[in-house]
């Protein structure tokens, strides 16, 4: 016998709306297996000696065995992590396993835009979570969290990009804007920058403009070449066998580059010649961070396409690619359902999307993001700074040399401010701090580096 479809009465769903905000019981934290075999430490021949103190700090005070299993359980990306025990974030902070903090000035790498768990998110997020998670592939079913944030995304974004399709994150919105661009315009090849990054899946990684990231993987996706970013000289080789150009309107991992506004508009206008699709990858620069909503509102060139990720969820993962119906109509036919996704759009997350979005434009955040940035300039003023870039407060400190940047990412982190590189570029500090950081505790983070700066100068 088939029990019957349970109804979703209210007194299930009270309690999931507005639980007390949880602590971090350290209890919770897995119990020893490996008491007696190496800590994290010793395993790591740790590029922040330095910080290995805090590191040993930190896993003396709660609990080896958690970072003895991150050691032996979790895929490892270099060969060394930071290692710190995060156990709480809130606001531009991190907290760590032995009580001490990080100020975030890199927004877990231009994510946490509202700074970390801002509470108006955490009640969207319990709220949707308390009515339904995932239900069925992107795509399929009416969801309001999906179709009321399409919509206001439609509203800020001009006429012509009014039709979104959802992806889980960056890398797939691009890879979805490359297919595409591949399938309305019936052309292969695609045209990228040099210090370009758009995502480590095949197709991303295939447009990423750095040998030494790409030539591991290959062969990658054919039909790809690479242009010197900003010179618009060299965009008379984009032709009528590109289906697309990707670009960053301000690179992020490249080192913080902003292009001019006779390059941009040089681009479009080629484009427009050739019939190829524009895509601009705002995944890092999008929501606010380079001080307009849109980093292509400094330039006055609207793409085809329109990549996003990162800061749109709010600290959710979402992704998406934008465009218009005309362009997207390819994707419904010819074979139907042959771009699909089953998490891309989650609810939860798009819950957490239009919240962000409207406080990011009742809080005037993108203004924000111009003050900070103004701020940062005015008060890093030191002879070991070649050059700082960027836009609003999205920016990179161009240091003398690698060995200083290292130095002073590293003397910040002893000293409670989380920096970091950009991939492409080890000259530079990346600073993208949130947008709602309060200017006290900004100036104090800038304080630690300008000691830092005194300390190697
Ligand atoms: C400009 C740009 N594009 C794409 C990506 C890839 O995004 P994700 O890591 O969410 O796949 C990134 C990530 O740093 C990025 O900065």
């Amino acid at each position: 016998m088939t029990s019957p479809i349970p109804s979703f009465p209210h007194s299930l769903i009270h309690p999931f709306i507005h639980p007390p905000i949880p602590s971090f019981p350290h209890s919770r934290i897995h119990p020893s297996t490996h008491s007696n075999e190496p800590i994290l430490s010793s395993y790591l021949p740790a590029i922040f000696d330095s910080a290995r103190d805090a590191r040993e700090r930190a896993i003396t005070v709660t609990n080896v065995n958690l970072a003895d299993s991150f050691a032996r359980h979790l895929a490892w990306t270099s060969d060394n992590p930071i290692g710190l025990e995060v156990v709480g974030a809130v606001g531009p902070t991190l907290r760590l396993s032995d009580g001490s903090e990080l100020i975030d000035l890199i927004s877990g790498i231009a994510v946490s835009s509202l700074g970390h768990c801002h509470p108006e998110v955490v009640e969207v997020v319990r709220e949707q979570v308390g009515r339904h998670m995932h239900v069925m592939v992107y795509g399929e079913l009416i969801q309001t969290p999906q179709v009321r944030f399409a919509e206001r995304l439609a509203s800020v974004l001009p006429d012509k990009l009014s039709t979104v399709y959802f992806t889980m994150t960056g890398t797939e919105a691009n890879e979805g804007a490359l297919k595409l661009a591949r399938k309305h315009t019936g052309r292969s090849k695609f045209v990228s920058f040099d210090r370009s990054y758009h995502g480590d899946t095949m197709g991303s990684l295939s447009v990423t403009g750095r040998d030494v990231y790409r030539r591991p993987f290959e062969p990658l996706v054919p039909g790809v070449s690479f242009l010197p970013y900003n010179d618009a000289v060299a965009l008379d080789s984009i032709d009528e066998s590109i289906a697309a150009v990707i670009i960053e309107p301000v690179q992020g991992e490249g080192g913080i580059r902003v292009p001019s506004t006779e390059f941009m508009q040089a681009l479009r206008h080629r484009c427009d010649e050739t019939g190829s699709l524009l895509i601009f990858d705002e995944i890092q620069t999008g929501f606010g961070r380079t001080g307009r909503l849109f980093a292509f509102e400094h330039f006055g060139v609207v793409p085809d396409i329109i990549t996003f990720a990162k800061a749109m969820g709010g600290g959710m993962p979402l992704g998406a690619f934008v465009s218009s119906g005309r362009v997207f109509d390819s994707f419904r036919r010819d074979p139907p359902l042959s771009h699909v996704t089953t998490f891309g759009g989650h609810p939860v997350s798009c819950a957490a999307a239009l919240k962000t979005l409207e406080i990011l434009i009742r809080d005037d955040l993108s203004d924000r993001a111009n003050r900070i940035g103004e701020h940062i300039r005015g008060r890093l003023d030191h002879p070991l700074i070649v050059e700082i870039r960027g836009l609003g407060a999205m920016l990179g400190l161009v240091l003398a040399s690698d060995h200083a940047t290292e130095k002073v990412v590293r003397y910040c982190l002893d000293g409670g401010v989380l920096l970091g590189w950009t991939l492409h570029s080890n000259n530079l500090i990346r600073i993208a701090p949130p947008l709602t950081i309060p200017f006290d505790t900004l100036d104090h983070a800038l304080d630690v580096i300008l000691r830092g700066l005194q300390a190697i100068g």
